[in-house]
């Protein structure tokens, strides 16, 4: 079994992340899980740049007891024409899990595996990892109450039609109840009919706009994005979203500000230190989150479950 989309979690396999990442959040549960992954290997496979996702599932395996190899796609036989099956087919033989991040939305229908493969981003599809980790961030802001996640105000905001990671958060949030997504971005940048159609069909309701402002102080969560620069061909630009410190004079008690960064312009350095910024939170829980991914379907992969 793979995490390729959210489309593969129940509403109870995700509050069992939740809960399995929230204890490795606690540094006196640290004896019972440092070793689990003993003698196990990751291979990141990315075909894009990453910062916080690569070394963040490197770090979850160190803190598991696990290695990683590095694999560096611009110096790999990839460059020698070797197709993607053939680098899986040899990369199995070095690694338990294998995450992979690539531009093309199809990459996971063009090979198969018999080791735990994890989606780190496909094209303009999904990114279901960050989208656990933003979950997580959200919970954490809640007093860890996961009946905090209904009936949230939720403004997404930027690249909503090449961004990934919107895909997979609104799929998360999509099995919780009564969230209102406000969808704010430019016309040529809007979020798919596809997932449009799922919030239609869902419990949940949504408002498209250009402009997020006006809606700031209704809203318990702001989720920024930048701009997919390397995805777009014609000269877009998002700096007149950038959000600074005055912005912020109504808004909630609890309202906070994500980003999955990397960011450009989106959020004014003004912010970082306010108790609104929780985008460096992200990157930190993205660790806690990604080992409890990363053990949970690797004991779900060979069955036992029960070492946890
Ligand atoms: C995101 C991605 O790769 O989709 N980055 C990340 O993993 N945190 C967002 C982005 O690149 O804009």
């Amino acid at each position: 079994m793979s995490l390729i989309s959210i489309d593969n979690l129940d509403f109870e396999t995700v509050k069992y992340l939740l809960e399995l990442a929230n204890y490795y959040e606690y540094p006196y549960n640290k004896k019972n899980y440092e070793n689990i992954l003993k003698g196990k290997t990751l291979i990141n496979i990315f075909f894009e740049n990453s910062t916080r996702t690569s070394l963040s599932f490197q770090k979850a395996m160190l803190n598991l007891g696990g290695n990683y190899l590095q694999y560096d796609v611009s110096k790999s036989s990839i460059n020698k024409g070797e197709s993607i099956s053939d680098t899986i087919k040899t990369i199995e033989n070095y690694a338990d899990i294998i995450t992979i991040r690539h531009p093309e939305n199809d990459i996971f229908k063009q090979f198969n595996s018999n080791k735990l493969v994890i989606n780190a981003g496909n094209g303009t599809d999904e990114h279901p990892t960050q989208s656990l980790s933003d979950l997580l961030t959200i919970y954490n802001c809640n007093n860890k109450d996961i009946n905090c996640i209904n009936n949230l105000n939720i403004a997404i905001v930027g690249d909503l039609r090449y961004g990934r990671t919107v895909n997979s958060l609104i799929k998360l949030l999509l099995k919780f109840n009564n969230i209102t997504f406000y969808l704010i971005s430019p016309n040529e940048l809007k979020i798919s009919n596809e997932i449009k159609l799922l919030i239609t069909d869902s419990n949940c309701y949504y408002k498209e706009d250009n402009d997020y402002k006006k809606y700031l102080d209704a809203m318990d969560v702001l989720y920024m994005t930048r701009l997919q620069k390397e995805r777009i061909k014609n000269n877009i630009n998002l700096d007149y979203y950038n959000l600074s410190f005055n912005d912020l004079k109504n808004v909630k008690k609890n309202f906070i500000i994500m980003h999955p960064f990397p960011r450009n312009n989106e959020i004014n350095l003004d912010i970082d230190n306010t108790k609104y910024a929780k985008y460096f939170l992200q990157s930190k829980l993205a660790v806690y989150m990604r080992m409890s991914i990363i053990t949970h379907f690797y004991y779900k992969n060979i069955n036992t479950i029960s070492k946890l």
